[in-house]
């Protein structure tokens, strides 16, 4: 038969279009990413290195299963608007009727003269933000429109902003995980900074959070018997956790490790792909980006 040029066609094409689109197009899109001075508003090179320690934890992480629990990619529904007023200006009156006209403080106008910055409206779109900045500096007053991420996770406190491809520019593997049986860790170095934290959560997660169902990692520690003094690096374990008398938990350097790349886990910066306000940011410095849309 003659259909042997159509077989071997339809499969070439059926193979090229899945090469193309699985591989090439990738590669396209994050390939080449790079370290970049991305961050917005600062001259900050992003993302940088995790130390060598938070490297080594990494593989703790990988070895520890961590990923089965825990993933490690925030989402993100959208940005929405919020407008803040940072100073009252001196033209009270005027600031007044704009809030009023604009639907706001008919009860009690005055509280948006005394401790600033407060925001006015929240939850806006970019146009009405910048319509209601405009409206409020041409009374006189000084008002920022800040950008927020929104979204389920986000509402949930697992980040500030949804994780870009950028964020795990340095890890291999990356360790997104999928299955969410306990929180997301993709910023837990902001949410959780004490390492002591993290220890005694490895070794008794029930001493830290009432009923977890986290397993506990006491392989990462060693009981040992108490020298001369008690070592400064000892855990301090109340009650049923703590060891028997004349012995101590000691982090194990795996525990150490993973406690390191725990703390590395970080994805606050603000960058051009993920626009947000950056919360602590002073007035002056407050992102000029667009949302994306
Ligand atoms: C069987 C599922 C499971 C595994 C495996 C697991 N965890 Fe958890 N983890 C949880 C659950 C559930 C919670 C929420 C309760 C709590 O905080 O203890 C949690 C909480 C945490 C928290 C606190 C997060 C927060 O925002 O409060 C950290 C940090 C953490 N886990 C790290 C790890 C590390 C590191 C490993 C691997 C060594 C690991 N977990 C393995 C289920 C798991």
């Amino acid at each position: 038969m003659s259909c042997g040029p159509l077989v071997f066609l339809a499969a070439f094409f059926a193979f090229a279009a899945s090469w193309f689109g699985l591989v090439l197009a990738p590669q396209f899109q994050v390939g080449r990413l790079q370290q970049e001075t991305n961050v917005v508003n600062t001259t900050e090179l992003y993302p940088s290195a995790r130390p060598g320690l938070a490297r080594q934890g990494l593989e703790v992480y990988r070895a520890a299963g961590c990923a089965a629990c825990h993933t490690e990619q925030v989402g993100q529904t959208g940005t929405v608007c919020d407008v803040v007023l940072t100073d009252a200006g001196t033209n009270h009156a005027a600031l007044i009727e704009t809030l009023i006209r604009s639907g706001l403080g008919r009860s009690n106008p005055g509280q948006y003269l005394s401790e600033l910055p407060k925001p006015v409206r929240q939850g806006l779109n970019k146009e009405e933000a910048d319509f209601l900045a405009t409206a409020l500096k041409s009374a006189g007053a000084k008002a920022d429109v800040r950008i927020v991420p929104v979204g389920p996770d986000i509402a949930r406190g697992w980040g500030k902003r949804r994780t870009v491809a950028e964020d795990y520019l340095y890890d291999d593997p990356v360790m997104l995980g999928s299955l969410r049986v306990g929180p997301d860790l993709a910023n837990v170095g902001v949410r959780l900074p004490d390492p002591n934290w993290h220890l005694r959560h490895l070794y008794a997660p029930r001493l830290e959070v009432k009923d977890s169902p986290m397993p506990p990692y006491r392989y990462l520690f060693t009981m040992r018997r108490i020298g001369w003094q008690p070592s400064p690096d000892a855990l301090q374990l109340p009650g049923e956790f703590a060891p028997p008398p004349g012995f101590e938990i000691v982090p194990k350097p795996e525990a150490r490790a993973l406690v390191a790349y725990l703390s590395s886990l970080r994805t606050d910066a603000v960058l051009f792909e993920a626009p947000m306000t950056a919360p602590s940011a002073p007035a002056a410095a407050t992102a000029t980006n667009t949302p994306a849309k």
